[in-house]
């Protein structure tokens, strides 16, 4: 009775609890998170169809992300929720559940949080914005943002220019339409088998947007029935389509991040290193910002991810079933590509294979750290230079501008305390805009190294999640301004030119940062947090507990 009566008082009737599945819709939509902000229009649309299906849906709020505008920065937050969502999940008395994300952070949090709870679950991401319009070109969502605040650092680009920029870029409801970090991750989740095919790439304003939600909607309610759960849809396989995605795809880095800490919820081994040998293999196929020309409603409108993945059934686990319960090879078998210049066959790629996020390693790097190839600068993948080093992107910001910096364009810039631990929650700053010297100079890109992130849509030859970090006592902390550094891309080093004697005089004088959080969450964060290397998730929330509520007093 205490179940039933208080849930009339929503005016159900009593159908509703004949034993049917009860589905949860865990809605990140709020205001706050524009990328977000269309989600309850997509929530009718998922109740339509388990209503339609002979299901109980009940939506209910989770924590939301919002990329643009939290501080310090969002990925501080994507362990909270991925643990607030998780409890949620738990606590309530729910069967299933369709999860509701878009901007970058929500949705690998939603898929952590599933994992550990494991619970028959789809997602459902809210699509990208349209594609943006400025004056007769098409700009892209945080790609034009870097070089349009680049422009305008040049004194290329006045300050009226940007304001009306900003408009044209972002169209419609939906979240980024590069290929940056929700984009890829909404094409992750697919890959995995999260979300139905298609599903990653209908615009945010689109009919069939809520179309694949509704599907979902329906198809949720057959998942509480059959019991397949996330830890049979994200397999060791799954992981391994997912990284192949990403190459082909020109995915984010952050997806790296991403994947290994959704692998470590489920206690699927993934390291590091997987994703250098396994994306060594694929080819760029896409050619979305940044890697590329288009954006995502020309990807949508060429096929979308089920024509990529047709294109790469050769290098997939095609065997996998992911929550349409047929396994992948028939999911694609009929996928058209429509445009073979947003798509480009296997045999003519737009980068060749190798080309996509590379991980390396050497005296500076220990535990690896990555760098988007397809973004990058080809000329500076193999090169040597010297260190300029900052120890805050907050030191580097206020140097930028002086004319009389001791910069030169065959400068390494390295910014460190930008990393899990030492912001912390690693920001989005490792493509820092150049100093304004060498800009006006009409240099475009150098050599950039730091325990940061990089957004997804940004771009550069920038070396990113330096591991372990400054804040720990990485190399990258001993580093000094004129040390020699050589990047080898194609041989995956980073080395530091300083013999073993000179870096141990150097650690002897070196002290942790102090932190300056003595309470709350962001001290858990920080003195919990893990090393990008291992996913940069929470030491305590790795593996899972199941749905089982420890203690039911019912
Ligand atoms: Fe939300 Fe880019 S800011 S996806």
């Amino acid at each position: 009775m205490i179940y039933r009566s208080w849930l009339r008082a929503e005016g159900f009737t009593a159908e509703v609890f004949d034993g049917r599945p009860v589905i949860g819709i865990a809605n990140s939509w709020s205001e706050l998170t524009p990328c977000n902000a269309h989600l309850r229009g997509v929530a009718d649309a998922v109740k339509r169809g388990v209503w339609q299906a002979g299901g109980f849906p009940l939506e209910f709020p989770t924590m939301s992300l919002g990329e643009s505008l939290m501080r310090p920065t969002a990925m501080l937050f994507r362990n909270l929720m991925a643990m607030e969502v998780e409890e949620l999940l738990r606590a309530n008395p729910l069967d299933a559940v369709v999860l509701l994300s878009g901007c970058d952070k929500t949705t690998p949090a939603m898929l952590m949080a599933a994992a550990s709870v494991d619970l028959p679950t789809i997602m459902v991401t809210g699509g990208p914005m349209l594609n943006g319009r400025f004056r007769g070109t098409q700009v892209g969502s945080g790609t034009h943002v870097w070089r349009f605040e680049q422009e305008h650092a040049a004194g290329r680009m006045t300050q009226e220019d940007l304001l009306a920029a900003e408009t044209g870029m972002a169209r419609s409801c939906g979240h980024c339409m590069t290929m940056g970090t929700a984009s890829t991750m909404a094409c992750m989740a697919e890959a995995l088998g999260m979300q139905l095919p298609e599903s990653a790439t209908w615009p945010a304003a689109d009919s069939r947007r809520l179309r694949t939600a509704q599907q979902a909607g329906q198809r949720i309610v057959d998942l509480a029935q059959s019991d397949l759960r996330p830890s049979r849809v994200m397999t060791r396989q799954a992981f391994e389509n997912a990284i192949v995605v990403n190459a082909a795809i020109g995915g984010s880095t952050n997806a790296v991040i991403h994947l290994l800490a959704i692998a470590g919820r489920l206690g699927v081994a993934l390291a590091l290193d997987d994703f250098d040998v396994l994306a060594r293999r694929v080819p760029t196929l896409v050619n979305l910002m940044p890697s590329g020309k288009y954006l995502m409603e020309d990807f949508c409108y060429a096929g979308g991810l089920p024509a990529v993945m047709r294109e790469l059934s050769g290098l997939l686990h095609t065997d996998h079933i992911g929550v349409t319960g047929r396994a992948l090879a028939e999911v694609i078998a009929t996928a058209e590509c429509w445009n073979r210049e947003v798509i480009r066959p296997v045999a003519d790629p737009l980068q060749p294979p190798g080309s996509g996020t590379a991980v390396l390693r050497g005296n500076l790097c220990p535990d690896g750290a990555v760098i988007k190839q397809s973004a990058a600068s080809q000329q500076l993948l193999r090169h040597r230079g010297q260190a300029l080093v900052f120890d805050s992107i907050e030191d580097y910001h206020r140097a930028a501008p002086d004319p009389h910096l001791d910069v030169a364009e065959s400068t390494i810039l390295v910014v460190r305390g930008a990393g899990p631990k030492g912001y912390p929650g690693m920001p989005e700053v490792g493509n820092f805009v150049l100093p304004t010297k060498l800009l006006e100079r009409g240099v475009t890109d150098m050599v950039r190294i730091s325990d940061a992130r990089m957004s997804g849509t940004g771009f550069g030859t920038v070396v990113l999640h330096v591991a372990p970090e400054a804040a720990v006592g990485g190399p990258l902390a001993l580093v000094q301004t004129g040390d020699w550094i050589n990047l080898d891309v194609p041989a995956r080093t980073l080395t530091l030119d300083v013999g073993d004697d000179e870096l141990a005089r150097r650690r002897v004088a070196w002290s942790p940062p102090a932190s300056p959080f003595s309470r709350g969450y962001a001290r858990l964060y920080v003195e919990h947090v893990q090393q990008a290397s291992q996913g940069a998730d929470l030491d305590f929330l790795k593996g899972a507990s199941g749905a089982a509520v420890p203690r039911d007093n019912h």
